[in-house]
């Protein structure tokens, strides 16, 4: 099966495509439709995530066109106030809308989607990378600590949110190489 993983751009079509495949996955997973306090950023995609530049969305497609995942990041936005000393605007990033339509699990795609937001969030020079989840949902918690996330607050509420971060780790390996070129020439 061929997988393209795209960037959202500013096509209505697409748009309107991301946000059905959204909704259909938020009825599926957790039960309810379109609830104002939650899904802002759904229903405005270009204002959180296309328009600002160091934020991003991106989706999955199979060959016929078809969404089989998405994930957004943006810059973090919240005012949590146990969070305050922690995460900046400037320097963390947050990891919204991760879904995997579930034909296509347990294939090392959210991973993919995954990898693809750190890689943007570390070109544009956040430090760190902020989330929340619930421990209801399957698998969910076991797959952010895969990715490296550690637990910041286990808020212990009716919904059973857990607060995530992780660092992006910067290696800078210098492209001349040049002790390398040396000892071969050795
Ligand atoms: C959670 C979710 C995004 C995982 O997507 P995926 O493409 O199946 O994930 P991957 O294949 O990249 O999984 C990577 C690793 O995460 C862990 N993992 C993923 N799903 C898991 C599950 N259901 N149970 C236990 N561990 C799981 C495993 O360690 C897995 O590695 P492995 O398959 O080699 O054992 C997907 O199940 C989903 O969309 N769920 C509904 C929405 C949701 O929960 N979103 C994320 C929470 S905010």
């Amino acid at each position: 099966m061929n997988v393209v993983i795209k960037e959202l751009g500013n096509d209505s079509k697409e748009i309107k495509d991301v946000q059905d495949f959204l909704f259909k996955m938020i009825k599926k997973e957790f039960g309810y439709d379109y609830v104002p306090e939650w899904h802002q950023d759904i229903v405005n995609l270009e204002e959180y995530y296309i328009n600002p530049q160091r934020n991003n969305f991106f989706v999955a497609y199979l060959e016929t066109g078809e969404i089989i995942a998405t994930i957004g990041i943006r810059a973090y936005d919240k005012d949590f106030p146990e969070f305050r000393h922690l995460y900046s605007r400037d320097t963390t990033s947050s990891i919204w809308r991760l879904f995997v339509d579930e034909r296509c699990r347990r294939c090392g795609l959210a991973s993919k989607m995954f990898q693809i937001a750190e890689n943007f969030a570390n070109g544009v020079e956040f430090k760190n990378i902020y989330l929340h989840t619930h421990k209801t949902l399957p698998g969910a918690l076991e797959f952010w600590t895969k990715m490296g996330f550690v637990v910041a607050l286990d808020s212990n509420d009716e919904l059973e949110t857990v607060h995530m971060d992780k660092e992006i780790k910067r290696l800078d390996i210098n492209p001349l190489a040049s002790d390398f070129t040396y000892a071969v020439k050795l």
